[in-house]
């Protein structure tokens, strides 16, 4: 993990353990794309980020190429979805040749089409299957191999259960660093969605598995929503990995820069938030983008405040308009009650 941590104190130039990994967005299939985590780091310099799901069927067979990135997204992670432990190693090595942060193997989505693939969560009952995984990636590259779970799957949900296959996977494998979602996945019955909703979050038992592994890094992931709530998980905890918040209130992560990493330049505003993101957009759509790929993760900026709604609706009815370019954004901005400084 030293090698982690220097890596990041060298992209950060913050001082402690893991800076990036302390707030983390979490990996979003449809969600966290390129253009996403671009915006995202206007809000966070330090953050980690996450890529959305990749398998290693896509990067081996696929037309596309899923590993590209913006380099202003550092410091950012690759989740990869697989369990063929060549396949992996060779997707982790070609992930550290194009320079990423780190690799994450998902061991905790649960939708169907991810079972039938035979990886997920349902990889969490074969523990020395992710060991293996987790050992074939770590043999071939330097940056951190890092797994990201839940708390159990079906009735397997004891915290024996749990112990066993972060135990194994830890001290097979080598990995250290776990982002276990707090709560369990049903297999079958419960849609993806349904199992980010009912599975009751525990917390505690994430707490406790820190306890019991003190010698690895853990970040907890679920439900959280706020900074205070953040810094109150960091008094247990090395991590803390936020998805579906900061994506629909992206502000939320506004003054994490200066409550968590000590930074001391100025929290931005969201209108320079939008406005940051100008020469970026310009450049995509030179390139062939569209406006509304990127505007519609900036939907949810000026959640909670007045003039919110309006700006929505201003960049969902126009940015998807032939030719549509920044002065979407910046109509939208006028939607914004001029009187507030935000
Ligand atoms: C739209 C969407 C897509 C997701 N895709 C992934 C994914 O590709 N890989 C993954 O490990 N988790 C995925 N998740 C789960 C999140 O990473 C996270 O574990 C979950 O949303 C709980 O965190 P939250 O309560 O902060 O949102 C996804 C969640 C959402 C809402």
């Amino acid at each position: 993990m030293t090698l982690n941590v220097d890596k990041h104190q060298e992209t950060s130039g913050i001082a402690g353990d893991y800076p990036s990994s302390r707030f983390s967005v979490a990996p979003m299939l449809d969600w966290t794309d390129r253009h996403c985590r671009y915006f995202h780091r206007q809000l966070s310099e330090h953050a980690l980020l996450y890529t959305e799901m990749v398998t290693t069927g896509a990067i081996i067979h696929g037309k596309a190429d899923y590993l590209a990135y913006n380099e202003e997204e550092h410091p950012l992670s690759l989740q990869l979805g697989g369990s063929n432990p060549v396949d992996l190693a060779h997707c982790a090595k070609l992930a550290q040749e194009r320079g990423y942060d780190e690799v994450n193997l998902n061991v905790g989505c649960p939708s169907d089409r991810v079972q039938n693939g035979r990886f997920g969560a349902c990889l969490m009952g074969e523990a020395e299957l992710v060991a293996q995984c987790v050992s074939a990636m770590r043999e071939v590259v330097d940056i951190p191999v890092t797994v990201k779970t839940r708390i159990g799957i079906d009735d397997q949900d004891s915290y024996q259960f749990l112990t066993d296959f972060i135990g194994t996977v830890s001290e097979k494998s080598g990995c250290d660093d776990f982002t276990i979602h707090a709560r369990k996945a049903w297999l079958s019955g419960l849609s993806p969605k349904e199992n980010r909703e009912i599975p009751p979050l525990d917390y505690p038992r994430v707490y406790q598995l820190k306890r019991d592994f003190p010698h690895l890094t853990m970040a907890v992931n679920g439900g959280v929503k706020t900074l205070a709530e953040i810094e109150a998980h960091l008094e247990h905890l090395d991590g803390v990995m936020v998805g579906r918040e900061a994506y629909q209130n992206p502000y939320m992560m506004a003054e994490l820069d200066q409550r968590l990493f000590g930074s001391n330049k100025p929290v931005k505003k969201r209108r320079e938030v939008v406005e940051a993101m100008y020469p970026y957009i310009e450049r995509q759509i030179a390139n062939g983008s569209y406006l509304n790929h990127i505007s519609r993760h900036m939907l949810g900026l000026f959640q909670n405040m007045p003039g919110a709604r309006q700006w929505r609706r201003h960049i969902s009815e126009n940015a998807h308009k032939p030719g549509a370019g920044i002065e979407v954004l910046q109509q939208a901005l006028e939607k914004i009650p001029a009187h507030l400084d935000v």
